[in-house]
């Protein structure tokens, strides 16, 4: 691969923290907005799950452990969150919320676990897939110069408002409450901060506060956002902890919301795959997941769409409407429009598609040449072999330098088992042969076009398997006299 690679991630600031926190997320919510059999933080922005962001970027505060609020479709939240928790070696805690009626409720069935620890707890709730590392990094620096209040409310003001909880403040600027937009008051609803749901606090004063909550409000819910009216209420010390940047806080409540943040997160990343030396056509049409890397001086078509782990290498054509998956591609290499390359590893310079399928395991040496309407699996292909035209090679070896003629078909499957052709270095198929695996073509060899080989082809022999030509002559000149035409 090139030597300049775009590295990731998207944020690495060192901002020293003084003590340990934990963190509590809430992910238990039904998400009926989202009207979906999967559970809200299962759904995806960029490749990634919900709550996969909100735990990496909770992670990165280095807590003594993340408790997570699960209800709904719990199995496989909790099989997302123990993939997680190896994936990022940090200790992650189930707990459930029998029957979710408010964030508030979500945060009292979490107390006796986070009560185990003294530590300062940082709640972030699980529908807000845009958070970052240095975004909470910035909120803890906010909560010391806060001076550490009994409960910090995360606010930000975004271009609108709509949807979200009201900060109300008093006269002399210090927050009173907060209020859902339902229960807002028409002055209220013109409010521009609002409440993030992501909150720092003491674990002793949340016990308190959430104790104390009773539904009353529009839904006849528990709402945590209650907390801060308590706490102005017993004396204690509450503030807003005011952020910049709001998309970062930004929550999907609604698909239209989610397809809303995919965009901000594609062009987040695009932006730093372009500012890495890569030019990209079309950002607004490229999807490049973030642990993608791509080398420098490589071009990007619109349509491309870079999946899971995959490198490409410097000076990388990619036409566009491209798809490729967990694969690699070497420096140079040029893939023409509208292929898709899965689980594979490409060398540099070679040429691949138009219309070309490499199938999981494809493994293609420098200068293969992959043509219209070639899909290969599971083969290895050798140096400077060239397939252009119309070809399936599947749990084939090819040496190099090896030319597929348009049409060859390796039929390696008999119903049952699949079984191997090998093909020795120069040898060479004519168009539409099949090659009936197991089966080997010896280096050098030919196969004539139209053939059906069974059998081994030797070294430098030439192998003929079809019916006999005949010529008849005269023979359609004959027939028009008899039809008289
Ligand atoms: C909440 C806040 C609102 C804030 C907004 C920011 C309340 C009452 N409102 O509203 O002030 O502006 O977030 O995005 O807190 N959850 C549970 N169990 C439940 C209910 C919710 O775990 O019983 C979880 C959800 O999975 C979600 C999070 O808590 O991840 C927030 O819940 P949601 O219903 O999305 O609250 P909002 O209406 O967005
Ligand atoms: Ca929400």
């Amino acid at each position: 691969l090139g030597s300049t690679q775009c590295s990731k991630p998207l944020i690495s600031s060192k901002i020293p923290l003084d003590s340990p926190l934990q963190v509590l997320v809430l992910a238990a919510g039904k998400g009926t907005r989202f009207r979906s059999e999967t559970p809200k933080v299962l759904h995806k922005v960029l490749g990634r799950t919900l709550i996969e962001r909100v735990i990496r970027a909770g992670a990165s505060l280095n807590p003594v452990q993340i408790t997570v609020v699960v209800s709904s479709g719990r199995e496989l939240v909790e099989a997302e969150l123990s993939r997680l928790s190896t994936l990022l070696s940090v200790p992650i805690v189930p707990v459930l919320q029998e029957n979710p009626r408010g964030t508030g409720d979500a945060v009292r069935s979490a107390l006796s676990e986070i009560a185990k620890f003294s530590n300062r707890v940082v709640i972030i709730p699980g529908d807000t897939p845009l958070i970052t590392e240095e975004t909470l990094k910035q909120i803890v620096v906010e909560d010391l110069k806060a001076g550490k209040p009994d409960l910090g409310v995360v606010s930000c003001k975004p271009p609108s408002p709509f949807g979200y909880g009201r900060i109300i403040r008093n006269d002399a600027g210090a927050v009173q409450r907060i209020v859902e937009e339902r229960d807002c008051t028409e002055s209220e609803r013109l409010i521009r901060e609002i409440n993030s749901s992501l909150y720092v606090g003491e674990v002793n004063f949340i016990s308190e506060a959430v104790a104390s909550l009773k539904p009353m409000n529009a839904q006849g819910e528990l709402y945590f956002t209650d907390a801060v009216a308590y706490g102005i209420a017993t004396k204690k010390k509450v503030a807003a902890l005011l952020v910049e940047n709001w998309l970062d806080l930004a929550g999907a409540n609604t698909r239209a919301e989610l397809s809303a943040l995919e965009q901000s997160c594609r062009e987040r990343v695009n932006k730093l795959i372009m500012e890495s030396g890569v030019t990209l056509e079309d950002p607004a049409t490229t999807y490049i997941e973030e642990d993608v890397i791509i080398g420098q001086d490589s071009y990007l078509g619109s349509g491309t769409r870079l999946y899971g782990k995959t490198r490409l290498g410097a000076r990388v054509k990619l036409d566009g409407d491209t798809l490729i998956v967990d694969s690699t591609i070497g420096d140079g290499t040029h893939v023409k429009f509208g292929s898709m390359i899965e689980e594979s590893a490409v060398a540099s310079d070679c040429f691949i598609g138009p219309f070309a399928h490499l199938r999981p395991k494809s493994e293609l040496a420098e200068g293969v040449h992959i043509g219209n309407f070639v899909e290969t699996k599971a083969s290895k292909l050798g140096k400077g072999t060239k397939a252009n035209h119309l070809t399936y090679i599947g749990d084939a070896v090819v040496g190099e330098r090896v030319n597929f003629g348009a049409g060859t078909i390796t039929a390696n499957y008999d119903g049952y088992k699949k079984h191997k052709t090998t093909i020795g270095d120069g040898a060479s198929t004519g168009s539409n042969s099949v090659l009936v695996a197991p089966v080997t073509i010896g280096d050098g060899a030919y196969v004539g076009a139209g053939s059906v080989i069974t059998k081994d082809a030797p070294t430098d022999s030439l192998v003929v398997a079809r019916g006999q030509e005949r010529v008849i002559k005269d023979w359609a000149k004959k027939r028009r006299e008899k039809l008289g035409k």
